[in-house]
């Protein structure tokens, strides 16, 4: 008997520490992110330490829309879904590209942005015009991405990290022939990377949109409702504007 009320009593404890540790309330929605992928999600701003973008202020208006606190949860990219799957978080934005492999398992918001993969190179490479070019190339991606799954079927030798920026710096230091990434965050990084260059091949356009456990109708909805008022009132436009070059 005592035994087993000390089981109840510390049950009822852990359920309790369980909801405070995830951070979530009714009047919070929280938003994962993996935010390296400049201008979608980056860290920054006067703190330096503030998570920012384009993505983050689409989550902040779908928040403001259905009345709750926004809350960023930053982690790897490939974690993003078992993340929300887990309850961990209620939505993804995170310049995530809708494929059907990725559908199988959430369900993605109406597309919001047209992408495409682009190739980084030292600027003195010549050696890439097309895609078969790849063949055999060393290529860094970022680990989960679209570009890594997309690399694997050009060469054996994909190395994958973390982050896009860590993918650079092995192009700089010589390590690998290219990056393979997203169109905006690599052009971004080549802003900042005089030695690079980008070359454009005949990639196919890829979509992002927002992710949502599957089966949660209400949230996509909303997310939707905010997507289509957020493209006819200007301030969609109003952020590809401040955000893209
Ligand atoms: N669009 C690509 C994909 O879905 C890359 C997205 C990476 N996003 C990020 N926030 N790091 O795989």
């Amino acid at each position: 008997m005592k035994q087993s009320m000390t089981g109840l009593v510390s049950l009822g404890l852990a359920s309790v520490l369980l909801l405070a540790g995830c951070g979530k309330s009714d009047d919070v929605l929280v938003v994962g992110t993996n935010a390296t992928f400049p201008p979608f999600e980056y860290v920054g701003g006067a703190s330096g330490d503030e998570i920012q973008g384009f993505d983050i202020e689409l989550a902040k208006q779908i928040a403001k829309d259905a009345g709750k606190t926004l809350k960023v949860e930053n982690m790897n990219f490939d974690s993003l879904i078992v993340a929300l799957n887990a309850g961990k978080i209620d939505f993804i934005a995170s310049g995530m590209t809708i494929t059907p492999e990725r559908q199988a398992s959430v369900d993605f918001s109406t597309p919001y942005y047209e992408a495409t993969q682009l190739v980084l190179v030292n600027k003195d490479n010549t050696s890439i015009n097309s895609i078969d070019d790849l063949k055999g190339k060393h290529i860094a991606v970022q680990l989960g991405s679209t570009g890594d799954i997309m690399a694997k079927t050009y060469s054996q030798k994909v190395t994958a990290f973390n982050t896009g920026f860590e993918a650079v710096m092995e192009l700089k230091n010589n390590k690998v022939d290219l990056v393979l990434f997203d169109s905006e965050p690599a052009m971004s990084f080549l802003n900042k990377n005089p030695q690079l260059k980008m070359v454009e091949l005949d990639f196919d356009a890829e979509f992002y949109g927002l992710a949502v456990p599957k089966g949660k109708t209400e949230l996509l909805n909303s997310i939707n409702a905010t997507l289509t008022s957020m493209k006819s009132n200007g301030a969609y436009d109003a952020l590809v504007t401040k955000y893209m070059k």
